[in-house]
């Protein structure tokens, strides 16, 4: 089998771009062990998702959909002391991997892992009145994506920013004869956001070791 390419280039930015973190290559090992897919974010992108949260100064990030917690650690990794991460999860399963992996990266009390369906825990942050948060990363079933970016907007401060992982899904989000529910999920928020007065968003393309896809990045104004 051959390397594609775009996977030999990312090996060689790895190596001189993102630091040696044995806790975060653990986690991932962790979770390909336990039997969980293979879809934690690239680390390329997880150093995306750190630097755009300090860029912004977050303290408060929340993050749907946690898996092994791979991209958790880079975001907790991300806070200042007394900053924190809440992290939405549907399977018990995968919780518990999740926290062994934060555990063994020394950020488990950064971060608080809240496990059911996402859309009932937002809807419960929202009549909480929780704290705005600086810093959302959208990341889970991709049919909810248009409710969860909603619940982001209502949950966030102003000049906040809001990620949304896998809006490209190697072109197919732009391919008509695709009609898939995660790809209708995709197109709802995508349609939204034309005319969106809330936030100014793009998406940039990712090519890598995950294929050809993309994240959404949207400022809350
Ligand atoms: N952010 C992780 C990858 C998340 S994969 C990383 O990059 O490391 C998507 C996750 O969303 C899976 O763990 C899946 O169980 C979870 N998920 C799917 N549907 C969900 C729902 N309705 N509510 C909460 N989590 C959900
Ligand atoms: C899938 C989900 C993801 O979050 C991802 O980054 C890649 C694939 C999936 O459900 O197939
Ligand atoms: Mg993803």
């Amino acid at each position: 089998m051959t390397i594609p390419l775009w996977s030999s280039v990312e090996a060689y930015l790895v190596e001189r771009l993102v630091p040696d973190d044995p806790a975060m290559f653990e986690s991932l090992a962790a979770t390909q062990a336990a039997g969980m897919p293979s879809i934690s974010v690239a680390p390329t992108e997880g150093r995306l998702l750190h630097l755009l949260a300090r860029t912004c100064g977050a303290t408060r990030i929340l993050e749907i959909g946690t898996l092994g917690a791979y991209s958790t650690i880079w975001l907790a990794r991300a806070l200042p002391r007394g900053g924190e991460v809440v992290t939405l999860e549907i399977s018990e399963a995968y919780a518990a991997v999740a926290r062994a992996n934060l555990e063994r990266a020394g950020v488990s009390d950064l971060v608080d892992i809240r496990v059911g369906p996402a859309i009932g825990m937002l809807e419960r942050l929202i009549a909480e009145r929780a704290k705005a948060f600086d810093f959302v990363f959208i990341d889970a079933d991709k049919e909810n994506s248009l409710p969860y970016f909603e619940c982001a907007i209502e949950l966030s401060r102003p000049g906040a920013l809001i990620v949304v992982d896998n809006v490209v899904r190697e072109g197919k989000v732009a391919d008509e004869s695709k009609q898939s529910a995660d790809i209708l999920g995709i197109r709802r928020l995508l349609d939204r956001l034309a005319g969106e007065p809330r936030v100014d968003a793009t998406v940039i393309q990712t090519v890598g070791s995950k294929g050809h896809d993309g994240m959404l990045i949207a400022r809350v104004r």
